[in-house]
């Protein structure tokens, strides 16, 4: 029951209570847990009344304090995993943040230790980041696929956050260090408990069982773009004695010419081979960036979204777009590109296009 006093006696002191939405943020509650918490009786609002007449309700912070010391209050604040979610082990609470749709790039940054095997390839993505993705999109246990491994960043997220990965990646010298990155960055052993194929993912993905995997994070090579580069970045890189192109190979999607063909083989010879792979139900995770050609701005992120839409999947089933999650770069440099006659975009953003096989 509500305690009720008069307005004059709670004014004098106003900062010992606080109006509803206030005490919903000190105990970092929804709204919705905090009036179950209210109605267990965990704490007990004041009814105020105001100089107009009106009925407030208000919160005593020395009874809030006092709640936030208890176990139940510990409890309704980790929340619980629903027991009808197949989808991942967070908590309501920890869920609803993660469908926002846009996040912030996290890295260790270049001078990190644990960040110089990821520095030899010229375009690996943050683990921190992909363990967001890996968290929400699966459960402990479960298998992540990754067709263009690269030095293992998907595998390493995997490792740290209890799942298994198959990761197949062409060039040797990155499945190499792949092996060395999970070895020496995560712990002794941790490359055998996942599948690290060195290949051509056109060729391996066929031989890999339909409805076997739970989840599909991936950053595929851009069409010639690594050649198509900044040029300050590539002289960078060069005098820094780090690769500029993944391999000189014409398996390497990478070095494929044509944007056309580039496309129709990523999304007929992998993506949709992924999707059959993938059990029923689960989702894909595209991590694409546009950019620009000569010139011409090219919405790469758009041109798979058209392509693999709704595409029929061999073995059944569809994909369907769920949403496009924009990974934001914040920490990148301006640079003046078309400065001062016309607009360049700094392009300092990736999308994550989310696909579920339906
Ligand atoms: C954007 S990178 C992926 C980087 C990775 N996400 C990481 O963090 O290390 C794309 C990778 O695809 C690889 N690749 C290109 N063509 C391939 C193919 N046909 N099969 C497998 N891997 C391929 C390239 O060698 C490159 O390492």
């Amino acid at each position: 029951m509500a305690k009720k006093i008069d307005a004059p006696s709670i004014f004098g002191e106003a900062e010992d209570y606080l109006k509803k939405t206030h005490a919903m943020d000190k105990l970092g509650f929804s709204r919705h847990t905090f009036e179950k918490a209210q109605k267990q009786g965990l704490f007990t609002p004041t009814v105020v009344t105001t100089e107009k007449g009106k009925e407030v309700l208000v919160y005593s912070v020395a009874e809030l304090n006092s709640f936030m010391q208890t176990d139940e209050y510990r409890k309704l604040d980790e929340g619980t995993v629903d027991p009808r979610n197949t989808l991942n082990d967070l908590t309501g609470k920890e869920w609803l943040p993660e469908t926002k749709s846009y996040f912030f790039q996290k890295g260790l940054g270049a001078d990190h230790p644990d960040a110089q095997i990821e520095k030899l390839h010229p375009a690996p993505y943050s683990f921190q980041d992909i363990e967001k993705l890996i968290l929400f999109f699966t459960k402990k246990g479960m298998t992540v696929l990754d067709p263009f491994g690269g030095v293992a960043s998907t595998a390493k997220a995997c490792e740290l956050t209890g799942r298994k990965c198959i990761s197949i990646e062409l060039s040797e010298k990155y499945h190499e260090l792949s092996i060395k990155r999970l070895e020496t960055e995560v712990a002794k052993g941790a490359s055998k408990r996942h599948q690290l194929i060195n290949g051509d993912s056109c060729a391996i993905l066929p031989t890999l069982e339909t409805g076997s995997v739970d989840f599909m994070v991936t950053s595929p090579p851009y069409w010639g773009i690594l050649n198509k580069q900044d040029r300050k970045v590539i002289e960078n890189r060069v005098a820094n004695n780090l690769d500029t192109k993944y391999s000189e190979s014409e398996l390497d999607l990478g070095n494929v010419e044509d944007y056309k063909e580039f496309l129709n083989i990523l999304t007929k010879k992998i993506f949709m081979q992924c999707a059959r792979i993938l059990r029923n139900n689960k989702y894909m995770a595209i991590v694409v960036s546009d950019f620009r050609d000569k010139g011409e701005y090219i919405s790469f992120h758009s041109d798979l979204i058209h392509l693999l839409n709704h595409q029929k999947i061999e073995g059944g089933g569809e994909l369907v777009l769920q949403g496009t999650k924009i990974l934001v770069q914040n920490h990148k440099s301006l640079l003046p590109y078309g400065y001062p006659a016309s607009y360049v975009e700094n392009i300092h953003h990736q999308y994550v296009l989310l696909f579920r096989k339906k």
